[in-house]
């Protein structure tokens, strides 16, 4: 570890000594003393209190312009005030029935407005949604494999959970990706459903389609991979993948669970002009509750509607996570809402630009709709092997400093990137880049000293 890295883990213990002792004690009843392993760093995690608009504060008083909105679901902000009166109204009558009610249909056509696709069914979480597009497809085409990006994310179910963040010495052939379990406890007969092909290029999906023929149900891609920082997809990349599965019988699923609400009215769908067969989303749908849905054509959906795919949960469409998803979809993110969150995106992408040249800092900004990051590494990466180069300790300083600088510039770990949302102003991007502005000549100069550029995983 370099010494201003050191200095900064060092500042960051002393300014929360309440979420050491949080975490200590925590330790003692959950694993890594977190509900999600994604919250778990060194030298322990921030505890937070509590958050307002694009505001937290932790258990330690600290404040910081929040820029991680938990993992980007949250470009409604903290507690914005339409989602918490709808979800009030909801909490005096009623928060779960199993039983349907209006708001299902209501939420349904909202996003069919906004989405090519014609049915919807509910769920509660990202993993959800894409663990039943998975089965959807697999019914769909009565083929029992997958092909997913290296290096994508969509979630936690067996089928997912591939290839995630495999290691450089698990990798293999990139013209033949392995098929790397995401840990253990993964049947080895779905780790050969899940067959794996490079973001960014589509003759590695052909080749995949040409060594399984008939065999393939789909192809899942996040339309802009979130899970390596930002990665956008070459012009034409999304065109392919539609020609492809088309061709060859399969179903195309966009992941839209970071994208969906975020980059535009329509999400990627709108944003890269493309029809896929389902679209996945959560997160930022819900406003700050738990909501997700799978969305697809007549055809498909009616593969639920005829008894052959089943797909229920007991707290699908409760009215609080549908309330809040209403709200958020009418009152939150409207054209006007994108334009504030485009517009401050781009101001911080400017402004870090600027500081960038400035310091002579090795990196570069990557960026799409209410979502940016800076990328420590000289080129513009094209897939997941590129991202592996990417220098996390030079990250891990940038991370820190913000932090004890009052600005929590992106959710911890360096495959992740920051969200602006709708509660945020320009005093607070203006903070964040003064914060930025502060710290980039060290940062640079670390750079340039010798040290470890550890692999990114
Ligand atoms: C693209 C993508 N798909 C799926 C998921 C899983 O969503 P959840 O954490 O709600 O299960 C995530 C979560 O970060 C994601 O980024």
């Amino acid at each position: 570890m370099h010494e201003a890295l050191r200095k900064e883990i060092e500042t960051y213990e002393k300014r929360t000594p309440r979420s050491r002792e949080a975490h200590k004690k925590a330790v003692e009843r959950l694993p890594l003393g977190v509900a999600s392993n994604y919250r778990a760093y060194d030298p322990y995690p921030i505890f937070v209190r509590e958050g307002k608009g694009g505001h937290i504060h932790d258990v330690d008083g600290n404040e910081y312009v929040d820029f991680n909105l938990c993992f980007g679901a949250l470009m409604a902000g903290h507690c914005h005030p339409a989602v918490v009166s709808a979800v009030q109204k909801k909490l005096s009558t009623g928060t779960m029935f199993g039983m349907p009610h209006d708001m299902e249909w209501e939420l349904a056509e909202e996003i069919c407005k906004r989405f090519p696709v014609e049915m919807v069914r509910f769920g509660n979480s990202g993993t959800e949604s894409t663990m039943h597009a998975v089965r959807l497809a697999r019914a769909a085409t009565g083929r029992d494999r997958i092909i997913k990006m290296e290096g994508g994310y969509h979630g936690l179910h067996d089928s997912a959970l591939v290839s995630v963040k495999p290691k450089e010495n698990e990798v293999g052939d990139p013209n033949a990706p392995n098929s790397v379990p995401g840990g253990e406890g993964i049947p080895k007969a779905t780790l050969q459903n899940t067959l794996v092909a490079q973001f960014n290029d589509p003759a590695s999906v052909e080749r995949l389609f040409a060594k399984y023929p008939n065999e393939i149900a789909a192809v899942i891609v996040e339309p802009i991979m979130m899970n390596v920082g930002i990665l956008m997809p070459d012009p034409g990349y999304h065109q392919a993948l539609r020609e492809i599965t088309k061709k060859n019988g399969a179903l195309l699923i966009f992941d839209e669970v970071k994208t969906g609400a975020k980059l535009a009215r329509g999400g990627a769908c709108e944003y890269f002009n493309i029809e896929p067969d389902i679209v996945c989303l959560a997160k930022s749908i819900g406003g700050g509750f738990s909501l997700a849905a799978f969305a697809s054509t007549r055809r498909v959906m009616g593969l639920i509607s005829d008894h052959r795919v089943f797909h229920g949960g007991t707290y699908n469409t409760n009215p609080v996570a549908m309330a809040a998803g209403l709200a958020t979809f009418r009152e939150v993110l409207t054209p006007a809402a994108y334009e504030h969150v485009n517009r401050l995106n781009k101001k911080l992408v400017d402004g870090y630009e600027k500081e960038v040249k400035k310091s002579g800092l090795d990196a570069y900004l990557a960026s799409a709709g209410s979502n940016g990051a800076l990328m420590f590494f000289p080129k513009t990466i094209r897939n997941y092997r590129d991202w592996l180069k990417i220098d996390s300790e030079i990250w891990r300083h940038y991370w820190f400093a913000m932090v004890n600088r009052g600005v929590m510039a992106q959710p911890y770990w360096w495959d992740e990137q920051w969200t602006v949302s709708v509660a945020h102003t320009d005093a607070d991007i203006d903070r964040h880049l003064e914060a930025f502005a502060e710290i980039a000549p060290a940062l640079a100069a670390a750079q340039k000293e010798p040290h470890v550029v550890t692999a990114a995983h």
